[in-house]
């Protein structure tokens, strides 16, 4: 068994993987305008949220309508934090893009009673309808949202330990300025493959194995990405230096 081959658009990185991500995002709020969308965080979506901008700028688009959700946050960082991801959401998406906040419904990483927040964050998803889209990143450990390897796949939005891999790719990433916490919040993989469609973005050669582990087709725990292998409306927009080497890394197997 392997992944579908049609669940793959293969292109170049940069603007072309953003513009992609955008065309496929804008197909969904044209069709629906008020579609309900969940968004990653990461370094993976920003070209897709300076897209998506600058489209609303230009007035080629519009998300005036559309209703926001992330997928996860650290614990224990207010919204004013640098490792915010409802920070990092606001500067590079709702605050450019213009979206109402009425519009707008983020994890609490200052969540102080977690298990109310969690069951408050899934029953407003479920109050808007459920997700029509879940956009996802992904994790160099095969993580989604903050589903880490391991992670039970029956759960809806929990609080997580994160695996000291995902930690110490965050410290790189941040240039060690801030000490990453040991806990986040995350959207279940329950919520997420309840998504009536799922845009997966891959690109960086540091996801070559998790990509190669989801291509091998075998549902798999210590790959979180492999539960959305069953998803029947999936799209996987991946970077075409991937295509190559994971295609490698299955054959190695
Ligand atoms: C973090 C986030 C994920 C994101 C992943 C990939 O771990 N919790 O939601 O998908 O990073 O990030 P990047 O795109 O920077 O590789």
């Amino acid at each position: 068994m392997s992944a579908p081959s049609s669940t793959f658009r293969w292109c170049r990185g940069g603007d072309e993987f953003a513009r992609a991500a955008a065309d496929h995002v804008a197909a969904l709020l044209v069709r629906k305008p008020d579609a309900v969308i969940a968004l990653p965080t990461g370094q993976t979506p920003l070209g897709l949220y300076a897209e998506w901008a600058a489209r609303v700028a230009a007035k080629k688009l519009s998300v005036a309508q559309a209703r926001f959700f992330d997928l996860d946050d650290y614990l224990g960082v207010g919204t004013d934090h640098p490792l915010s991801y409802a920070r990092f959401l606001s500067e590079h998406f709702f605050v450019p893009a213009g979206v109402p906040t009425e519009h707008i419904r983020l994890l609490r990483g200052d969540a102080v009673a977690i298990e109310a927040e969690c069951r408050d964050y899934e029953a407003a998803i479920a109050a808007a309808g459920g997700l029509d889209l879940a956009i996802l990143g992904l994790g160099v450990n095969g993580h989604i949202g903050f589903n880490e390897p391991g992670s039970d796949w029956s759960a809806p939005t929990h609080g997580v330990t994160l695996s000291p891999e995902t930690r110490a790719t965050h410290l790189a990433q941040t240039q060690g300025r801030f000490p990453i916490p040991q806990h986040g919040i995350t959207v279940g993989i329950s919520t997420i493959v309840a998504a009536r469609e799922i845009l997966l973005l891959v690109a960086g050669g540091a996801k070559a194995r998790a990509l190669a582990a989801f291509r091998r087709g075998i549902p798999d725990p210590q790959w979180p990405v492999t539960a959305l292998l069953t998803h029947p409306h999936l799209t996987v927009l991946a970077e075409a230096a991937l295509q190559s080497t994971t295609a490698e890394s299955i054959s190695a197997k």
